[in-house]
């Protein structure tokens, strides 16, 4: 299900709102929320607005269990941390505690330890993951063509992507598939190509992995998709 918005701060308006409805729900009817956050830059708006707008939210934000679908390969303070891009938006400022982080270790010298031992924390059904859309069709960290896309064992893997930072570890279709709800932001110019074959009635998604989560719900702003549509 596709909802187009104005802007990037309306669309990030509707998916704050969507977020804490879905986590809600999700403490209501089991007793926590577990939320699979998205790396990249389009989600940090979100998180601020959660921060800002949804703090007194305390009964949702103290049964939430953050966990993260992808991260680079790089230190848990690099710039290019997924975890630390969420970390300074939304964590410090909501105040979690580090017992409801669950960050992925990929900076760790063996990774493949470090994705395994994910796999381990990771939710059998998690309540949300929030993703995003890459120009070439990607989404967490499944490049097209990527082996993960056909692995059928494996939840948590080591990749190399094409957008640097290239290696990373990240969840694989088993997960995406396991989840109650996918939640998909796109903004930025230059994906109007990639959002239609992600949402394409027929399409193959070794060639746009995003169409692992075409069910979902997908947020998108206008100049994503006026270009080539
Ligand atoms: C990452 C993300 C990646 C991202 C898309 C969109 O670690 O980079 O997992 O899938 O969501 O590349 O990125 P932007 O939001 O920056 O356009």
């Amino acid at each position: 299900m596709l909802q187009i918005f104005d802007d990037l701060e309306t669309l990030s308006r509707a998916a704050a709102e969507r977020i804490a409805s879905l986590g809600k729900e999700a403490v209501a009817a089991r007793g926590r929320f577990d939320w699979l956050l998205a790396g990249g830059t389009t989600p940090e708006r979100t998180y601020r607005l959660l921060a800002a707008e949804y703090r007194q939210e305390r009964n949702l934000w103290v049964k939430t269990h953050f966990y993260w679908g992808d991260e680079r390969c790089v230190p848990g303070d690099h710039p290019e941390s997924n975890y630390l891009l969420a970390k300074r938006s939304l964590l410090d400022p909501l105040a979690i505690s580090a017992e409801n982080v669950d960050r992925i270790r990929a900076e760790s010298s063996d990774r493949d330890s470090a994705a395994a031992e994910y796999e381990a924390i990771l939710p059998a059904e998690p309540d949300l993951i929030l993703l995003g859309l890459g120009e070439d069709g990607h989404t967490a960290s499944l490049f097209p063509g990527s082996p993960a896309l056909d692995e059928s064992r494996r939840r948590v893997m080591v990749v190399e992507g094409t957008k640097p930072p290239k290696v990373r570890i990240t969840i694989t279709p088993l997960v995406l598939c396991a989840a109650r709800n996918v939640l998909v932001l796109v903004s930025g110019g230059g994906k109007a190509q990639a959002l239609q074959r992600a949402l394409a009635a027929q399409g193959d998604v070794r060639l746009t992995p995003a169409r692992l989560v075409r069910e979902g719900i997908w947020f998108a702003c206008p100049k994503t998709i006026a270009q080539r549509l």
